[in-house]
């Protein structure tokens, strides 16, 4: 039987029928003029990009750019895909046949583990530990990994719960994957969404001979509407990526790879990612502030990373009962927490504009009261 995309199944359903939607991961997406402008491009040159299809790896100006980021590779261990999304799918189809496993953090976007479901893989878990300040179960991961995992798939920083794997819990990983020869596939796309002053998430890229990381312009960057997405992985896989990916989608969009070229140029990339953060940390405190309203009832663990964050809501209901009634009653959108296998929980995005921030969320508290009265 096919397993669905839980947490994408929802929001196809309400995302676009709501007036206030914090369902979204990313930090606020940018307007096209607003890239511009922010670039220094005139968007005029853009009149003359022949709506053709790009080189199907992504255009070598692009992976140039792409491989500065990741020390040690080159263009061809870099494949451009459409977001993300098709990378975790190119890569499960690719790495994975009868008989493996794949361990995975829990709580997280199941998308990677979610395509391996429906491959007929078997999928182990290891917690996140939500009364430890999400910390990885050390012990778990030492269980779940044996001589038949293939793939240990890491969110990292994580989604949904904003917890950036410290050096210790970075190297476990390491460690269980280069015993049994497992490959780690890293989905990276909230790199650059540290709160705070925090460093950037360093990449598992480079720090063990089989990684697979996987990042995209969706979330620290603000464009996920571009579908540009990127898998770096050893140059002896990527041929085996790109025949998948001649099946799936061929290419990315030639607007798409140039526009991520301009993005992702040393000069334009800092100011993209001095946005983020300052969405992430404006849009944070600004939800705390809110939410404050129900100290009693709410309880969050501060993300490290991501334009989100995991409430917990003590309460006599079900998330998603929860969430629905929001939706219906309040025409407001957040993750229901079961979506993560977290129940009294809901996911809540905060990188936005600070009115429509209050806007909303002050309906989620007037629902709360609503419950409690
Ligand atoms: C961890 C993670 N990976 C991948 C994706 C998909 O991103 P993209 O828009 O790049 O396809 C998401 C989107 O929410 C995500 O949270």
């Amino acid at each position: 039987m096919f397993h669905p995309f839980k947490i994408e199944s929802y929001l196809t359903e309400h995302e676009h029928n709501v007036s206030h939607n914090y369902s979204e991961s990313g930090v606020h997406p940018l307007e096209l003029g607003e890239f511009c402008n922010l670039a220094g491009i005139d968007i005029n040159d853009l009149l003359t990009t022949k709506l053709d299809y790009p080189n199907v790896r992504g255009n070598v100006s692009l992976r140039e750019k792409i491989a500065l980021l990741y020390p040690g590779s080159g263009v061809s261990n870099i494949l451009i895909t459409i977001g993300a999304s098709e990378a975790n799918y190119l890569v499960s189809k690719t790495m994975l046949s009868p008989g493996d496993e794949v361990v995975t953090l829990q709580p997280a976007y199941l998308q990677l583990p979610g395509n391996a479901i429906n491959n007929g893989i078997k999928i182990k878990t290891v917690e996140l530990v939500e009364e430890k300040n999400w910390a990885l179960d050390l012990e778990q991961l030492k269980k779940a990994v044996n001589a038949k995992t293939k793939i240990i798939s890491v969110i990292n920083p994580n989604n949904p719960t904003g917890h950036i794997l410290d050096e210790t819990e970075m190297q476990a990983i390491i460690d269980s994957a280069s015993a049994v020869g497992a490959w780690i596939v890293a989905d990276e796309v909230y790199a650059g969404t540290e709160r705070g002053d925090r460093q950037v998430t360093p990449s598992f890229w480079g720090k063990y001979d089989r990684v697979i990381a996987i990042n995209s312009m969706s979330k620290a960057y603000g464009m996920p509407g571009l579908r540009i997405g990127w898998v770096v992985a050893p140059e002896e896989i990527q041929p085996e990526l790109q025949l998948r990916h001649e099946y799936t989608t061929i290419s990315a969009t030639m607007l798409g790879n140039i526009l991520t070229n301009t993005a992702l140029d040393p000069s334009v990339r800092p100011k993209l990612t001095a946005r983020a953060r300052k969405l992430i940390n404006f849009g944070f405190d600004t939800l705390m502030d809110i939410l404050s309203e129900h100290k009693d009832t709410y309880s969050v663990v501060p993300p490290e990373a991501s334009a989100m964050c995991i409430v917990r809501f003590d309460l006599p209901v079900s998330s998603l009962d929860f969430v629905d009634r929001l939706v219906q009653e309040k025409s407001t959108l957040v993750v229901p927490g079961n979506c993560f296998g977290l129940d009294h929980h809901f996911r809540c995005s905060s990188a936005l504009p600070e009115a429509y921030l209050r806007e909303g969320i002050s309906k989620i508290n007037d629902l709360v009261s609503e419950i409690k009265a």
